[in-house]
């Protein structure tokens, strides 16, 4: 049984197996999350994300997707970078299943890897303009049915899924959000 958690902080302060960015396509950084990431993990994880575009993915990863890299200096195993959709609300439905994606996905290599713990960032919401509420209510239902699909996690469902939120009104949101959607889970 899966543990979904929440807490306001850092995600790169996590001491998990795996955190999981909010990358783009191109894999090579940016600011907010995976600057961040990029930031206090060091070198070694942008040498592994250039060593995944040299080889499978010439052309970047598409949104929705995800790949794993080492996860450098931060406190975690592995770093599993994913692409969020650009909020665009004349595309709502598209956008908002590459959004479910983005957790199912990183959560089914979570499951390979063998991870116990994973850290996931409110994707989408910042750069991508996803408003917070939604993305709290699509995220909380992707996760819920992922850890409980065995063709997701072939049984072996990490033992805690943490929402980590950056700032109060984050949180809020997403805690509001769980309690209306009546999922149980630690503050
Ligand atoms: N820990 C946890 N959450 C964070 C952190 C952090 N250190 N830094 C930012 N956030 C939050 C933001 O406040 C926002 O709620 O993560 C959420 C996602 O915001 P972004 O990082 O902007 O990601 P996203 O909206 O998915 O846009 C991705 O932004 O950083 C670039 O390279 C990235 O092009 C990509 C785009």
């Amino acid at each position: 049984m899966t543990r979904i958690t929440m807490v306001q902080g850092d995600i790169t302060e996590q001491q998990v197996d795996v955190v999981v960015n909010a990358a783009n396509s191109s894999l090579l950084g940016g600011g907010g999350v995976d600057g961040a990431i990029h930031r206090k993990g060091g070198p070694a994880i942008l040498a592994d994300c250039r060593r995944l575009r040299d080889s499978h993915y010439g052309r970047g990863l598409d949104a929705g997707r995800a790949v794993v890299t080492t996860a450098g200096r931060l406190p975690a195993r592995w770093v599993v970078h994913t692409v969020g959709p650009v909020y665009y609300p004349d595309l709502y439905e598209e956008r908002a299943e590459l959004l479910s994606s983005c957790y199912r996905e990183s959560l089914r290599l979570a499951a390979e890897l063998g991870a116990r713990s994973v850290a996931f960032p409110a994707i989408s919401t910042g750069v991508y303009r996803w408003p917070m509420e939604d993305a709290a209510r699509i995220a909380l239902t992707a996760v819920t049915e992922a850890v409980a699909d065995p063709s997701v996690v072939a049984g072996t469902a990490p033992a805690e899924v943490r929402f980590v939120l950056f700032g109060a009104d984050a949180f809020e949101v997403f805690d509001r959000v769980r309690q209306e959607l009546g999922r149980p889970g630690a503050r």
